[in-house]
């Protein structure tokens, strides 16, 4: 009985023992999918299975490179989350008229959109937004003033200013891929409290 106990203990572990897995798994099929992830190495894509190694059984072509179990996005694919943006640079005006800001103006936008603003857009365009920031002495040309009496931006629609930070133009590069969409617009909040400052 002893002995029978012992071995049941040996067994189970050796039956868990797998080099390569988390431990102690009992059931283990619904554990470790059959199916190819993202991160594993695709089996499908060997010698054995295929010539040329760049695509798997499922016959897609494999974005990261031999191998991978990666698949290339199909056209069109967006990220999840992800809206995209469906003006090019040069709409800007169609872009102004039609872009509504949909972010409400409450406290918490403003508080985020000082936040967001004084990271990206302060060492250029000013803290005030005078357009005298630390970086703009080295600049090329001349940084626009927000809240200068003849900004031009006073005139402008919530969905300029939105494109504008979102696309760039000219010597300003877009903040399309680093600032998320609500920040951008939080953003406009507070250029617009700015000018509103006397
Ligand atoms: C590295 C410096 C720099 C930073 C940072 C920067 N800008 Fe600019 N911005 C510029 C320059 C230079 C121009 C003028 C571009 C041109 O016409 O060539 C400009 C132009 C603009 C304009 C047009 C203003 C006008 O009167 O025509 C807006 C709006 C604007 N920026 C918004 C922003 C916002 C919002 C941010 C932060 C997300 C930002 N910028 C960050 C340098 C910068």
């Amino acid at each position: 009985m002893k002995y029978s106990a012992i071995a049941l203990i040996v067994f189970s572990l050796l039956y868990c023992y797998r080099p390569r897995e988390t431990r102690l798994h009992w059931l283990l099929d619904m554990q470790d999918s059959h199916a190819v992830e993202a991160q594993e190495e695709d089996y499908t894509q060997t010698e054995v299975f295929r010539e040329g190694y760049t695509r798997g059984a499922d016959e897609l072509p494999a974005w990261g490179g031999d191998h991978s179990g990666i698949r290339v996005p199909p056209e069109g694919a967006t990220p999840r989350n992800y809206a995209p943006y469906r003006y090019a640079q040069a709409d800007i005006e169609k872009a102004g008229a039609e872009l509504r800001n949909p972010v409400p103006r409450t406290a918490e936008a403003l508080a985020r959109g000082k936040d967001r603003y004084e990271i990206y857009c302060g060492v250029c365009h000013g803290l005030t937004g005078k357009g005298d920031g630390p970086v703009t002495p080295r600049y090329s040309i001349a940084v626009p003033a927000f809240s200068t009496a003849d900004a031009p931006t006073r005139e402008w629609s919530d969905g300029k200013i939105f494109h504008l930070m979102t696309t760039g133009r000219g010597a300003m590069k877009g903040y399309a891929a680093q600032i998320e969409p609500a920040d951008r617009w939080t953003i406009v909040h507070y250029i617009r409290a700015l000018q509103a400052q006397k």
